[in-house]
């Protein structure tokens, strides 16, 4: 086993973060990223490309090529995912029935925050102007850029990001009353199973009683729509999954050449998900200059690089359970392809007759 990145943070409770504030654009951003420390990142991705089968993490997809390439995917007429969460999105907050006076909204991997504003723009100016939104990304720049907009779209409101990777800094994310959480586009499925499990045990522990949890999950269907998701005509999630070696190449000094692999997506039934891998066309040699090694990788070999689960309601009462959240409601498109999930924490009742 691998020691938990978590462990080997630089200063776990005590560095301070790096602020910025804009002040053009007024919002206010935390950069928690250099308490992991680059060397305890290069690490990561060394051990996962050492391991059996070879891995990447996932979020070594998004620099700022990737993010665009990402976008570029929810465009895509196969990609349906999206498209049909923004659809239920734009009519959701109403529905939702949270009193938005004072709420503290923390949207965890809020990329372009394109989905949030669509919650944003139903809540009334005056309750808006009450609101504070903190949106969570690894990516600083993105984060930057996005955030410039959304304040610029809703004067308003209150912006104050978290540069943050929120599987190993989850202790970061804001304590305040009345908080919703967002998850959205499915990105819970993006972790393996045990770290989804790990995920929902935290956020569960940390609300408390008035909080909310939104989770946009991708639900199962049909094998055929699902594979075309990952496997356009325009090969744009091709260039995406490639993409993330240029990512280790630039961030560990290593020599990978993308074009010496190919881009393979397929649907595990057994394990609800789907699956990219990018698989080796020959042998080749990848040296590492941060560490000065060398790995060695055959004809055929893979390296794993994504995994997106599809859920079902039974998986989506379990989620709940294992966070001790319960299921408020289940919004989702007619054919049920896509869910938006509200969990709500709730007083633990008292034992009858107890005093
Ligand atoms: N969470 C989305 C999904 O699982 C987005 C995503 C993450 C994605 N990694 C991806 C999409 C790789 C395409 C390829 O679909």
């Amino acid at each position: 086993m691998h020691t938990p990145l978590s462990n080997r943070l630089k200063n776990p409770n005590m560095t301070k973060p790096e602020t910025q504030t804009d002040s053009q654009n007024h919002f206010l951003l935390d950069n928690h990223l250099p308490e992991i420390g680059l060397q305890a990142m290069r690490e990561e991705v060394m051990e996962g490309l050492k391991d059996t089968p070879r891995c990447i993490p996932s979020k070594y997809f998004y620099d700022r090529e990737g993010s665009a390439l990402f976008e570029e995917i929810t465009r895509l007429p196969e990609y349906y995912l999206s498209r049909t969460e923004k659809a239920i999105l734009s009519t959701l907050w109403n529905k939702l029935a949270i009193d938005a006076h004072n709420l503290h909204i923390i949207e965890l991997g809020s990329g372009d925050c394109s989905k949030i504003q669509l919650l944003l723009r139903e809540i009334p100016a005056n309750a808006l102007s009450t609101v504070t939104y903190h949106p969570v990304d690894i990516s600083s720049n993105v984060l930057k850029e996005s955030a410039g907009k959304l304040t610029q779209q809703f004067p308003h409101l209150t912006v104050h990001g978290l540069v943050a990777d929120f599987m190993h800094q989850i202790h970061l994310l804001p304590h305040a009353h009345k908080r919703l959480f967002c998850f959205f586009g499915s990105t819970i499925g993006n972790f393996g199973k045990s770290e989804i499990n790990a995920l929902m045990e935290r956020l569960g522990t940390l609300m408390t009683n008035g909080d909310y949890l939104l989770l946009g999950l991708d639900m199962i269907k049909e094998i055929d729509v699902l594979e075309a998701a990952y496997n356009d005509k325009q090969g744009v999630t091709e260039r995406f999954n490639k993409n993330m070696l240029k990512v280790v190449n630039e961030l560990l000094g290593a020599d990978f050449h993308p074009g010496l692999f190919n881009h393979r997506a397929f649907y595990n039934e057994e394990n609800h998900r789907i699956e990219m891998h990018l698989d080796a066309r020959e042998d080749m040699m990848v040296t590492f200059g941060f560490n000065n090694s060398t790995i060695e990788i055959k004809a055929g070999e893979n390296i794993h690089t994504e995994n997106s689960h599809k859920f079902d309601r039974g998986h989506i009462r379990n989620m709940g359970e294992m966070a001790g959240l319960s299921v408020g409601h289940v919004f989702t498109d007619p054919e049920e392809w896509f869910s938006l999930v509200l969990y709500s924490k709730q007083a633990v009742p008292k034992k009858p007759g107890g005093s």
